[in-house]
């Protein structure tokens, strides 16, 4: 039988996370949601109750569903997901391109068309949306965001809560500050020192 995902978030990413999910074999336990209020049927409580849900058997593992709407959020609920002792797997589409040699952390969602060249080390619950690109020996930190069309050239560094909007470009070499927030079609042609942000 599939092993049942409980995802934290019940938006938009949520369901594209679902998506993935069952792309890569797993049930979709259901959802949470911050606070209480009107619930679809499928929203089996609040994030507070993640450990709960497990313990009763609702779920097998659990992953961040929350997107690039609350950053900070992501990394919260990622906290407490390590609190509960959760079994978090990462997520790899069955039709993203990955080297062989890239490491992928826990609670890391690869999307449709990602290319992760020889040598990649993704994050724990870092996300790497459709189309993205990360060529050799890149390092994308945990909780980076790429949208879809990143293309991050060889060597490149994502430091962890970095957000890369759709379609940036980041020269190789070139690292991205820790919670660097880089524009959607951005050429990034040197260092962003953390917390920066690109002009456009
Ligand atoms: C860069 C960004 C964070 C700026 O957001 P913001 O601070 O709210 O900026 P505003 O929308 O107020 O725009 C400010 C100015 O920058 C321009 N601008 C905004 N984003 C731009 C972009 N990506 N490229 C070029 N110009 C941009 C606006 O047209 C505006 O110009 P003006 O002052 O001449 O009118 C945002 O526009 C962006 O690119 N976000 C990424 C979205 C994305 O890729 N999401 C993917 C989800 S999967």
């Amino acid at each position: 039988m599939a092993k049942r995902l409980l995802i934290l978030g019940a938006d938009g990413h949520a369901r594209a996370v679902a998506d993935v999910a069952a792309e890569c074999g797993w049930t979709v336990a259901g959802f949470t949601e911050r606070q209480a209020g009107p619930k679809g049927p499928d929203v089996l409580g609040d994030d507070s109750q993640v450990a709960d849900l497990i313990r009763v058997g609702k779920a097998d593992a659990a992953i961040v569903g929350v997107g690039n709407t609350a950053l900070g959020r992501r990394v919260e609920l990622f906290e407490i997901l390590r609190k509960a002792d959760a079994v978090i797997p990462s997520l790899v589409h069955p039709r993203a391109i990955v080297s062989r040699s890239c490491a992928i952390g826990d609670g890391a969602v690869v999307f449709p068309g990602v290319v992760l060249g020889a040598g990649v080390k993704v994050g724990e619950n870092a996300v790497i949306y459709s189309n993205a690109v990360a060529e050799h020996d890149c390092r994308i930190a945990a909780h980076a965001y790429l949208s879809p069309g990143v293309i991050l050239c060889g060597a490149v560094t994502v430091e962890s809560g970095a957000f890369l909007g759709a379609g940036a470009v980041v020269l190789p070499g070139v690292t991205v500050g820790k919670n660097v927030r880089v524009a959607a079609g951005a050429v990034v042609l040197g260092n962003i020192q953390p917390g920066g942000r690109t002009a456009r």
